[in-house]
């Protein structure tokens, strides 16, 4: 049945992710990422705040105690309607930041109550994610090798030319090699696994497969993407113990199950945003200029499928006479370190 096109939350979300990547941007390069994390969790909270929802953090900065701000199970939004679930990552990337490295962005999802993934004790897991011409074509139960061979037909290159990005860490030694001993080509990447996600799932994309065990909650923010996107993300969980796969089991999760796009985020209704902080595969980073700064977003909504890329001009002066230093500091020059 046709509906009238309604409120697109995504869009307002845009103005949360611009807040945060403006905030962190002031950090780039400057060496400590707990900085920049913070001041990107700060100004994401402060525009939270305006959003009219009655959302819960389902993926957040941690338990309570260690975030003080958008902790797990923390109430967002003016308290009324819609009901929502939440997912942030203020800043994704923080290393990526402190460093000035590329593809650090601030990332939110939201869907409707109940319908997130929520990892509990799993902070890892292993994943598997295409674009929408290869989505049949990924099964993470299946060797890796089989999964070249078929996303490769299915995207009707050969396995030479699929490109796959993948976390630069130790645990990864052995994919390495399956993928180069199969032909294909690597891309590494030191940080970053939403964007890498985002990139594979990209239909204009060079990159054709991320490959890897990276965050749980990155996970489901990519999959909350690849929703709006198209394409698939396919994972299982990933216990570094004993004690992490006890937990685990505890919590309710079954660390054997495969976990689809639809698992992660089971909702019909997914809004996404992301902003550039450093300059990136699909977005420009903050850039400043006389008077003010300009940033870029991907704004998404899974039920339309329209996909937006927001250039937006932030006009310093403007902005500290109407919102008053709060906002304005975001923008501000970074201090020298003493
Ligand atoms: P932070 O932004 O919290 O530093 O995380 C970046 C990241 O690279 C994620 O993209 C990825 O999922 C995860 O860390 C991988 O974890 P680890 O660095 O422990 O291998």
């Amino acid at each position: 049945m046709a509906e009238r096109p309604d409120r697109n939350l995504a869009l307002e979300l845009a103005r949360v992710t611009e807040a945060a990547a403006l905030s962190a941007a002031r950090l780039v390069g400057r060496g400590d990422k707990n900085a920049a994390d913070r001041a990107a969790v700060d100004a994401m909270r402060h525009m939270l705040d305006t959003i009219e929802m009655d959302g819960t953090v389902i993926i957040g900065e941690g338990e309570k105690d260690d975030a003080p701000m958008l902790h797990n199970g923390e109430r967002i939004g003016t308290g009324t309607p819609p009901v929502v679930d939440i997912a942030v990552d203020p800043l994704e990337g923080t290393t990526l930041t402190a460093h000035g490295q590329p593809n650090a962005l601030a990332v939110i999802a939201l869907a409707e109550q109940g319908t997130m993934f929520d990892p509990g004790p799993a902070m890892y897991m292993e994943k598997l994610a295409t674009d929408q011409e290869a989505a049949h074509a990924i099964d993470i139960e299946r060797p890796l090798e089989d999964n070249l061979r078929d996303v490769a037909q299915a995207k009707g290159k050969r396995v030479g030319e699929l490109t796959v990005v993948i976390l630069d860490r130790p645990r990864h030694a052995e994919a390495m090699r399956t993928i180069r001993e199969a032909g294909a080509r690597i891309r590494l990447i030191s940080d970053g696994d939403v964007a890498g996600a985002i990139a594979a799932a990209r239909p204009e994309s060079p990159i054709d497969l991320l490959y890897g065990i990276g965050g749980t909650p990155e996970g489901v923010l990519a999959a909350a993407a690849i929703r709006c996107l198209g394409g698939q993300i396919c994972g299982r969980l990933w216990a570094r113990d004993d004690a992490e796969l006890a937990a685990i089991r505890e919590f309710g999760h079954d660390p054997e199950g495969v976990l689809t796009r639809t698992d992660l985020v089971r909702g019909s209704d997914v809004f996404f945003a992301a902003t550039g902080v450093t300059d990136g595969d699909f977005l420009q980073g903050v850039r400043y200029h006389r008077g003010g700064a300009t940033t870029e977003s991907m704004v998404m909504r899974s039920r339309s499928g329209t996909v937006r890329i927001i250039q937006s001009r932030h006009n310093r002066e403007k902005l500290a006479q109407y919102t008053g230093e709060r906002y304005f500091a975001s923008m501000a020059a970074p201090t020298p370190l003493s």
